[in-house]
């Protein structure tokens, strides 16, 4: 019955939904499948439904990390629910953990509209929001019920430093850090720190090895109530990649996600009038360059959150074997509809059982070894 569900589900998102909302112009439509989420969110019949349809559970997808219990190892990646809004639909269509936000300590409207395009056929997006939220004081509201509502389910709040010339001084943007994580105490089960947004005033001056060290000397002082993972960039070299790890390593820092959007639109046919940085299948290859050579050398340190172009669960897989405990999907919910959920956890238990693995944890770095 489950499976008839949900054959219905991805066909009618892949025939149904998705040409109607790929007939919009990308900002409407995703203020209007928020909005569409945050309704059904509230219609118990709607929230059976999606329950009984995405639920997939099995234990050898289940890890203890950081203290937190993750039931499987798919997550929600930051950016698409900016004002934990639809944090319900969130936890109903299987994930493990959600990333909020990103969120700031001043409310933000973002960069000047477009703020996204589609790249079909590289299957990707182009994304120049520029952090638009409602502000910490605001959202704390959102996560607080999704974090006392639900259960076996981890709220992550995105943080990252407010999108305005106001906060312009690296010592007023750190003080915008940590009111965030501080208002936040009790509300969430996961600090995530976004150091790494392309879309801003002030560029990403955190990415800077020096200045990453005094950001967290001083969130070190606060992230004491919850695990702390770091929301890595995308475009560097290993080595300086590795340069950052290196000062996340010396402080409370317990997980790397990797990693953000891409700047680099090299071999990419993208109208130069476009603004914005790229998520989706463009990101894949290097993030798992990224994720493997972490893995070879700070993978005790470190647990791996590994996102990036995963549109399968062969591309989930290739990154649990690069090094990732967990993984993260952003892109593929608008291709591919949330179906993508179960679809991934069933291809994983698959992989697991057929390269004779007994849970996700064996299978994890095993091609950096
Ligand atoms: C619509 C959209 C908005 C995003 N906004 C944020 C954001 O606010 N903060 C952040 O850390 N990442 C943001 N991202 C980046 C994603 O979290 C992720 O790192 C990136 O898209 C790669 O994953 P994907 O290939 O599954 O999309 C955004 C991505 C998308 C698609």
């Amino acid at each position: 019955m489950r499976t008839i569900f949900r054959f219905f589900t991805r066909n009618g998102y892949r025939f149904i939904v998705k040409p109607y909302l790929f007939a919009k112009q990308p900002d409407k439509a995703h203020e209007m499948m928020i909005s569409f989420a945050a309704w059904a969110q509230k219609v118990p019949l709607m929230m059976f439904l999606l329950r009984f349809t995405m639920k997939y559970e099995k234990q050898n997808l289940s890890q203890k990390l950081m203290g937190l219990e993750f039931k499987n190892p798919v997550g929600f990646a930051a950016g698409i629910d900016k004002n934990a809004e639809i944090g319900f639909c969130i936890e109903g269509s299987g994930f493990s953990f959600g990333s909020f936000g990103s969120i700031t300590a001043k409310k933000s409207d973002g960069n000047p509209k477009p703020w996204y395009h589609r790249l079909p056929s590289y299957n990707a997006l182009l994304i120049y929001a520029g952090l638009p939220n409602w502000g910490v004081d605001k959202v704390v509201y959102n996560l607080e019920k999704i974090y006392d509502n639900t259960k076996n389910f981890i709220v992550a709040g995105s943080l990252a430093r407010t999108n305005s010339k106001e906060a312009a001084t690296d010592e007023e943007g750190i003080k915008d850090y940590v009111y965030s994580i501080k208002k936040c105490r009790g509300k969430i089960g996961l600090i995530e720190i976004n150091i790494s947004c392309p879309n801003t005033f002030h560029g990403e001056p955190f990415t800077d090895p020096k200045r990453l060290d005094k950001l967290l000397t001083q969130t070190d002082k606060v992230t004491d109530y919850a695990p702390v993972t770091l929301k890595m960039p995308h475009d560097k070299t290993l080595e300086e990649f590795d340069e950052l790890c290196a000062i996340a390593a010396k402080h409370n820092v317990q997980a790397l996600t990797i990693g953000n959007l891409r700047k680099n639109r090299k071999h990419l046919s993208i109208p130069e009038e476009w603004n914005g940085n790229i998520a989706g299948k463009p990101t894949e290859h290097h993030n798992n360059k990224l994720i493997t050579s972490t893995y070879k050398k700070w993978g005790s340190r470190f647990v791996i959150i590994g996102l990036g172009g995963i549109f399968s669960p062969v591309d989930a897989y290739r990154k649990i074997r690069a090094g990732a405990s967990l993984i993260q999907i952003a892109s593929a919910l608008m291709y591919l509809g949330p179906t993508i959920v179960p679809d991934i956890k069933k291809g994983l238990e698959k992989h697991l059982e057929a390269d004779g693995f007994k849970s996700i944890a064996d299978a994890i770095g095993v091609d950096a070894k």
